[in-house]
C-alpha cells in the first residue's frame, strides 16, 4: 500500500498518526540546517492553525533556501520532484494545505516501520517551517 502523491485523504493522515503513537518512529538521518527568520513575526510554540505568513515575500524567500536545504534532498530542488517523494507543487492552498503541512512536520512519514521523512517539528522553528510552507504555497501547481 503506497500512497500516491496527491493522497491527502484523512485515511492517510490517520495511519500516519497511528503509527507515530506506537512508537514507530525513529530518527532518520536528517541533519536539520537553521532557517534565519530575522525579520519574520515572532510565533512562539504554540503551532498556528493557517500560515501567517502566506504571500508574504520575505517569508516565501526565507522559505526557498530553508526548503533547499532541508527538503530538496528528497523534494527536489526548486520543489520539482525527481520521484523519491511526492511533488510538493501539488500541495492543496490554503487552510487545507496548511493543516496537512503541519501533521507532517509533526509527524514525519514512516511506511512499514521505516522512517522515509524525519519530524521536522522542533528541529526547525515554526516561523522557519511557516516560511517554508511560504515558498511551497508560492510555487503551486493544479
Ligand atoms: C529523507 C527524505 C525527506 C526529507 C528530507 C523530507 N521529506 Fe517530505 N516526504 C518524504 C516522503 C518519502 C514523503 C511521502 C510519504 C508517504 O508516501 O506517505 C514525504 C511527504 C511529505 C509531505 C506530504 C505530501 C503529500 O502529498 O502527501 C509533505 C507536506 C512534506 N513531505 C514536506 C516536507 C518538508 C517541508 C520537508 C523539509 C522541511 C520535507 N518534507 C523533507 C521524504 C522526505
Amino acid at each position: 500500500m503506497r500512497a500516491t502523491k496527491t493522497a491527502v485523504a484523512g485515511g492517510l493522515l490517520g495511519l500516519g498518526l497511528v503509527l507515530a503513537a506506537s512508537g514507530a518512529l525513529g530518527h532518520g538521518d536528517v541533519q536539520p540546517q537553521p532557517v534565519k527568520t530575522d525579520g519574520l513575526k515572532p510565533l512562539g510554540t504554540e503551532w498556528l492553525a493557517e500560515n501567517p505568513y502566506k504571500g508574504d515575500a520575505h517569508a516565501i524567500s526565507i522559505g526557498a533556501s530553508g526548503f533547499n536545504q532541508n527538503c530538496a534532498r528528497c523534494h527536489g530542488l526548486e520543489m520539482i520532484s525527481g520521484g523519491l517523494a511526492p511533488d510538493l507543487r501539488y500541495l492543496p492552498q490554503g487552510k487545507e494545505g496548511d493543516e496537512y503541512f503541519v501533521e507532517r512536520m509533526k509527524h514525519g512519514a514512516v511506511i512499514n516501520g521505516v522512517t522515509k521523512m524525519p519530524v521536522f517539528d522542533g528541529l526547525i522553528s515554526q516561523e522557519g517551517l511557516w516560511a517554508i510552507r511560504s515558498y511551497i504555497e508560492s510555487k503551486h501547481e493544479e
